[in-house]
């Protein structure tokens, strides 16, 4: 064959590979307001960046009549490219074939890359839209699923996997996103679900929808199955980069430094009157956040889940830092099991990336009530104290308002590790609120006397005093001075070395 020939043949080959499984397919996906495969991986990486492996791979199956029905890259495209000029590996399900489901040979594209990002110490972004195990090639699929959880399972903590839902995935398809670090979905494009709406209604006679049973708002707002919701695959894709902005390469890097524009000793005079002097009042704990972080840029991991806690990602002085605060605005801030499993994994994932913390607290307490104790609050509530107690990055704790009881310590109090402990004036530390406290120890006094003790109790101990003195609190702080005060509490920690005794793994309550 001449060489022109050769060379036009690779050519064909590249067009037919790109063509995935047919225009038809592709004007289908794009009719239903989803991108292609490939179209989402350019929108990810930086122009240029993408190299694309295994773009010839075929399946070997010949079952059911599959031996003449071959695409080129199997319904998965993958590769390497940069986001930020960071080295990310990818892989992108192809819906167009097979739609996307998994065989053999595409479980071994995946694989590759992850045993590559695992070497080069880089994260993996797996866009997902996938119909699951390959039917056809019964439990070789099943097969290629379990390395690649495997593989999901030794690279956590190591490096960031992060997760795009852009399809209907079901089955394996949304396994393995549920052990990586992050999902993300889109709203009205995209749904998760172990078993579809059919099954369900074969085996429970449930009647759901493909959206009420796992379309974006279900997993971000109901079962917290996912963290971030985007508008379409566009924004999916853009809101990716502006997480990976904020997270190391791998747990043995720091987070990318960003040059800060914002004052570090800016004083923020309305932080004074934030906390209302009515302590049953609610506020706005993100007014507090976004006055201190880095030109008040916060991206909020898992809004709609949980709202009684804020958790997420800002800057300051240009470093990235973890955000744990209570919401007095939602159910006063209480901790719940929801708000205690949400936290407990940001924390997590924080430590295990090197992302100091910062806890902004004002919690009234655990939620009582039959629900919360028989879906068991004590071992999910225990997880948050086990996740601040083990992280052993740089810890900061403001408590702005109330810090009652068991709640107390598990906000990263001084006991499990807090590095700095700072109070507003305002702060509340004690076992509980001055009402409850007083009905409890003077419930056989009158109505009169009962007053005056709430009085006397709200001065003696609903303060934040009694910590000061103790030194469960390093200082009391101005609360215009948050930010010029998180500066220090940072710059001080910032060489903290700490390790926790050696082990195999310890033993979270799950
Ligand atoms: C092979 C599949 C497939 C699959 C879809 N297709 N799923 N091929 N294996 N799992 C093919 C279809 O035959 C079709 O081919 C094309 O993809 C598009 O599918 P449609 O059904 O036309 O699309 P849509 O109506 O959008 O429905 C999407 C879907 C549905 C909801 C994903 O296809 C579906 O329910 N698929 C099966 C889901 C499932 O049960 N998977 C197995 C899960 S078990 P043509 O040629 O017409 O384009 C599993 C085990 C692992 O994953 C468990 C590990 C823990």
């Amino acid at each position: 064959m001449p060489l022109r020939e050769k060379i036009a043949k690779l050519e064909e080959k590249h067009k037919l590979a790109e063509l995935g499984g047919g225009q038809a397919r592709i004007d289908k996906q794009h009719k239903l307001g989803r991108k292609t495969a490939r179209e989402r991986v350019y929108d990810l990486l930086d122009p240029g960046t993408f190299v694309e492996t295994d773009k010839f791979v075929v399946h070997k199956t010949t079952d059911f009549g599959m031996g003449d029905k071959k695409f080129l890259g199997d319904g998965v495209i993958t590769g390497y490219g940069k986001i930020d000029g960071r080295l990310v590996y990818v892989f992108s399900q192809d819906f167009t074939v097979f739609g996307g489901s998994l065989s053999r040979t595409n479980a071994n594209k995946i694989i590759k890359i992850m045993d590559l990002a695992l070497k080069m110490g880089a994260p993996v972004i797996g866009l997902n839209d996938s119909g699951g195990a390959r039917i056809q090639e019964g439990v070789e699929s099943l097969a290629g699923y379990a390395d690649i959880f495997y593989r999901n399972v030794k690279s956590s903590g190591v490096i960031p996997q992060i997760s795009a839902i852009l399809g209907p995935c079901a089955g394996g398809a949304v396994y393995s996103p549920a052990i990586t670090d992050f999902i993300m979905m889109v709203k009205e494009t995209s749904y998760m679900f172990v078993t579809g709406p059919d099954v369900i209604k074969t085996v429970t006679h449930e009647d759901v929808t493909m959206e009420d049973l796992g379309g974006a708002m279900t997993h971000n707002k109901k079962s917290g199955v996912a963290h971030f919701t985007a508008e379409d695959d566009e924004q999916a894709m853009m809101m990716i980069r502006e997480l990976m902005s904020f997270i190391p390469s791998n747990n043995m890097q720091e987070a990318p430094v960003k040059p800060c524009t914002d004052d570090l000793t800016r004083e923020e005079p309305k932080l004074d009157t934030v906390v209302p002097v009515d302590p049953n009042k609610p506020y706005d704990m993100k007014e507090i956040i976004t006055s201190v972080i880095d030109n008040a840029h916060f991206l909020e991991v898992q809004p709609y889940f949980a709202p009684n806690i804020i958790v997420g990602f800002a800057r300051i002085g240009g470093k990235s830092v973890g955000i744990v605060a209570n919401q007095p605005q939602m159910l006063a801030g209480v901790l719940d099991i929801d708000s205690s499993t949400k936290a407990a994994r940001f924390v997590r994932f924080c430590d295990a990336f090197n992302i100091p913390l910062i806890v902004f607290e004002d919690v009234p307490g655990f939620l009582p009530g039959t629900t919360q104790e028989y879906g068991g609050i004590i071992k999910h509530g225990a997880k948050l104290l086990y996740a601040f107690a083990e992280a052993t990055v740089p810890k900061i704790t403001v408590i702005t308002r109330k810090a009652y009881g068991g709640a107390y310590d598990v906000m990263n109090s001084k006991h499990i590790g807090a590095d700095i402990n700072y109070a507003y004036p305002t702060a509340e530390i004690a076992v509980m609120g001055p009402d409850g406290a007083v009905n409890i120890i003077y419930r056989n006094e009158d109505e009169e006397t009962r007053k005056k003790r709430v009085d006397e109790y709200r001065e003696n101990f609903a303060s934040p005093y009694r910590a000061a003195e103790l030194g469960y609190i390093d200082e009391i702080i101005y609360p215009r001075e948050t930010r010029k005060k998180l500066v220090e509490a940072l710059e001080m920690t910032k060489n903290k070395s700490e390790s926790n005794p050696p082990k195999k793994h310890g033993n979270i309550p799950l």
